[in-house]
């Protein structure tokens, strides 16, 4: 009788263990790209110049390899083999993003591209017949020249032109896209792009562009969103929201929590508080914080612009969920003498710097442990949490890269450990989050780094000139994750 009560507990043990890695009902998977990074065909048509052709055009040394994404994967022809592949991991959803100068040619909407309409209906058509939902970004870096001729990011107009571009959008495509995000990653279109150079369009606006940017990015999204809510919910029952960067920043011991929380608002808080708490506005503190900054660095007054009392209620609510991007934590210690310290957040006025963790390098980060922090995503989302409330949470990206080929074995690692957060997060924190999804399907063009970065689930030959795609062993353990709705796979 022992040997079946032993069975039967076993069997109860391994019943239970099985449960805790399941995922709930309804929880979602997808996996994602961006129209710059995959689809190439940079010229063809009628398609608009944009600010990614530009500047790796003009500068072709400050990608790492010398590459740019003219041909990329090529998925301007290849999208019948995406959504092959989109198929063969049982994806709930792909996330896709638009390229805004292939469907408006000047950025404005006085003239349609028909060919880019195409692509992206053959692409949705695609998915929706094999079952898989699409979550579209509206705007994922490539803005249209003749708009950043005209400042960019920089200009107020910028709001109003995203409107109308988000209009035309949401009716070509509001009828089968049901998630959308407005503009992926502001914190990288702004801070990133002016405090650095080494993005499109590569001005250097220290200090400056990056907070007018921070604040234009708000609005425009604002306005997306109402527009949606205005004129288009009622008919498509869609949701929109954005997708912002968070990397956890962790305090390596109490006195550093101070601090921690600082560059937390000033990361996170910027793009989130003014969308995302119930009094709107930009975070507590934020202000003063980068004024007193601004002043010791020798500015007359703050460069930090402040919103009216309209544009705070404009922007305050217009969200359907948390979109969130997470792959690295950042670790707040003591510098260490002669450390080669990296700047961030960006390097914008406070200084917060200078005891920052370093190891940027993505090829580097596979041997920190540290930088890749599985708990800093459950942390990440207790934050969110505590923060803004109980909302609804969806993974917009998650993933690594690696060098290993098609064996790709740290990738499996890193998603079962980060999806073993994920859980946790759900099951004993009680957050909110519905949608996980996988940056990316495919090796694809990584900006900076070129092809050197590998992320993909699918390896890509770039040599070939069919780009031909060739699953991964992560591809595989992704696929019956999904599959038995579980990590116990
Ligand atoms: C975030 C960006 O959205 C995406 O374009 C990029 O490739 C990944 N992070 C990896 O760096």
């Amino acid at each position: 009788m022992a040997w079946l009560l032993a069975v039967v507990l076993s069997a109860v043990a391994a019943g239970c263990y099985a449960k805790d890695l399941d995922f709930p009902a309804g929880f979602k998977f997808g996996a994602a790209t961006a129209s710059y990074q995959v689809e190439g065909a940079w010229n063809v048509s009628d398609k608009g110049v944009n600010i990614w052709d530009k500047f790796v055009h003009d500068n072709p040394s400050v990608i790492k390899d010398l590459s740019n994404g003219d041909v990329a994967c090529d998925s301007y022809h290849n999208w019948e083999r995406d959504i092959e592949m989109a198929a063969e991991l049982g994806l709930d959803y792909y996330r896709l993003s638009l390229s805004w100068a292939r469907i408006l040619p000047t950025g404005l909407p006085n003239k349609i591209s028909e060919d880019g309409v195409k692509y992206y209906n053959n692409l949705i058509d695609g998915l929706v017949a094999k079952g898989i939902d699409c979550m579209v970004t509206i705007y994922h870096w490539d803005l249209p020249l003749p708009l950043q001729e005209l400042g960019g990011w920089t200009n107020p107009l910028i709001a109003d032109w995203f409107e109308d571009y988000a209009r035309v959008v949401y009716t070509l495509f509001g009828d089968r896209v049901k998630l959308w995000l407005t503009i992926n990653e502001p914190i990288v279109v702004c801070d990133a792009t002016y405090n650095s150079g080494v993005t499109a369009p590569g001005y250097l606006s220290p200090d400056l562009g990056a907070y007018i940017c921070n604040k234009h990015v708000l609005l425009a999204h604002a306005k997306a969103w109402r527009l949606y809510d205005k004129e288009f919910r009622s008919k498509f029952n869609g949701r929109v929201s954005l997708a912002n960067h968070l990397l956890w920043i962790e305090a390596a011991s109490d006195k550093y929590e101070d601090l921690a929380e600082l560059a937390r608002q000033n990361a996170v808080g910027r793009y989130s508080h003014p969308i995302f708490s119930k009094e709107g506005g930009w975070p507590p503190g934020i202000e003063e914080a980068i004024a007193k900054a601004c002043i010791e660095k020798g500015y007359p007054k703050s460069n930090f612009p402040s919103f009216t009392l309209e544009e705070i209620e404009l922007v305050r609510g217009t969200y359907d969920y948390y979109g969130m991007n997470h792959y690295t934590s950042r670790l707040i210690r003591d510098a260490l003498p002669g450390e080669n310290l990296t700047v961030w957040p960006f390097g914008d006025c406070p200084d917060l710097h200078g005891k920052m963790e370093t190891a940027e390098n993505w090829s580097e980060s596979v041997v920190y442990w540290f930088y890749l922090n599985p708990e800093g995503i459950r942390k990440q989302m207790a934050w969110l949490k505590q923060q803004y409330g109980d909302l609804e949470i969806m993974i917009t990206e998650n993933g690594m890269p690696t060098y290993a080929g098609l064996n790709d074995t740290t990738r499996i690692d890193f998603y079962k450990s980060y999806l073993e957060q994920v859980l946790l997060s759900i099951k004993e924190d009680g957050v909110n989050v519905t949608h996980y999804t996988a940056w990316t399907l495919m090796d694809n063009f990584e900006w900076g780094d070129g092809y050197t970065t590998k992320f993909g689930l699918y390896e890509v030959d770039f040599e070939d000139p069919k780009r031909t795609r060739t699953p991964r062993e992560s591809a595989y353990y992704y696929a019956s994750i999904i599959k038995n709705h579980s990590l116990d796979v």
